[in-house]
């Protein structure tokens, strides 16, 4: 007998049914083991004649040989196996969405309103300043045309600081933005080699570039209503030359504030005011033509001509330069835009009121 295809299909399917590498160990020993069935067969050769001894003997060769061969198919199997097991038990699933913040902060839309209004005047060629919140008297109203004791100052319900500073000046939370017309304008004059002295009246009347410039920030009053609230936002405009006149005011109040409504269907109006440091004055009223506000008149701006006193507290000489300028509520205009009614909601930090902003 030299057929011995039963045995190496024997040893197949013993072979396919192990399940680990030390079970397959096991069913080698089986047939090429010490006691195996291969080995057996050629323990008996011993017995046999030269001729059968090469017959069956290469014929046996042939059977370990595939036996041989389907064991190493099944060493390799289970590897494959196992190291499959390995890579899907260690797996990193790329797809998984990654874990979000629960909450994403944003911008307040007083910010959001502030960085509107500096992107409009800034496409218009005004520079954007910012100044000190604690201010001294001088800046906020004596160089404002608004002297000690003048009844004026009373016009604004201002939080003063109790100390002098070393300056000789009382300080207060700046009840405007004013106070930065005349910062500004000085830094102006100086960087561009204008040397001046306000004590001696000592003016600058040479040449200058413009003065151009918008100045957003906080403002405090001891003010709290629906409408008001003690610490607020104002802008301020300034554009100083020597022919500015209230014509280019209103140019470009109205390019402003059509483009911060995003809408040309509004009016704008002067109406004459007064306020110390302009002359004339006058609050600057919008009308919508169309949408929930449609046909109120809504003031939101202070303005007027730059007074000539304020002129010169710039450094400037009042016979060469003159200009406009105005203050607008920040937190009344977002009001506007977005439609909130009462003013008090933007400072509350109520997340739900927030978030819609985003
Ligand atoms: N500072 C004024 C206010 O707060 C507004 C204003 C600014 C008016 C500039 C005229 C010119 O009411």
């Amino acid at each position: 007998m030299t057929d011995f295809s039963a045995l190496v299909e024997e040893a197949h399917s013993a072979f396919a049914n192990t399940q680990t590498p030390a079970e397959l160990e096991n069913a080698k020993a089986l047939f090429l083991g010490k006691t195996g069935k291969v080995t057996e067969l050629m323990k008996g050769l011993a017995a046999l004649s030269v001729d059968e001894k090469k017959t069956r003997g290469a014929a046996i060769n042939v059977a370990k040989q595939a036996i041989e061969a389907a064991l190493q198919q099944r060493r390799q199997e289970l590897a494959d196996q196992e190291l499959q097991a390995q890579l899907a038990s260690e797996q990193l699933d790329v797809t998984l969405p990654g874990r979000r913040q629960s909450a994403q902060g944003g911008l307040h839309p007083i910010t959001l309103a502030q960085e509107r209004i500096e992107a409009i005047f800034a496409s218009m060629g005004f520079d954007v300043a910012d100044g000190p919140e604690i201010e001294s008297d001088w800046f906020s109203f004596t160089s404002l045309n608004n002297p000690p004791n003048h009844p004026a100052r009373s016009m604004q319900d201002t939080f003063y600081v109790d100390a002098v500073g070393a300056d000789g000046n009382y300080y207060n939370l700046r009840p405007h933005t004013s106070p930065m017309q005349v910062r500004y304008a000085q830094a102006h004059v100086r960087k561009h080699g204008g040397d001046f002295d306000i004590a001696k009246n000592q003016l600058f009347a040479g040449d200058m570039p413009e003065i151009r410039v918008i100045a957003p920030g906080r403002t405090y009053r001891v003010d709290s209503d629906a409408t008001h609230s003690p610490m607020f936002h104002q802008v301020e405009g300034l554009w100083i030359g020597e022919a500015v006149s209230f014509k280019d005011l209103k140019a470009v109040y109205l390019n402003f504030i059509t483009q911060f409504f995003e809408t040309n269907a509004l009016k704008l109006r002067f109406r004459p005011s007064y306020f110390p440091f302009t002359e004339p004055s006058a609050e600057i009223d919008i009308m919508f033509e169309s949408g929930p506000l449609k046909g109120r008149w809504l003031e939101v701006s202070g303005s007027g001509q730059v007074h000539p006193n304020v002129i010169r507290n710039m450094g400037l000489d009042p016979e060469r330069y003159i200009g406009f300028a105005f203050g607008s509520g920040i937190d009344r205009l977002a009001m506007l835009r977005y439609g909130v009614s009462d003013l008090r909601q933007f400072f509350e930090g109520d997340i739900r009121f927030l978030s819609q902003f985003q």
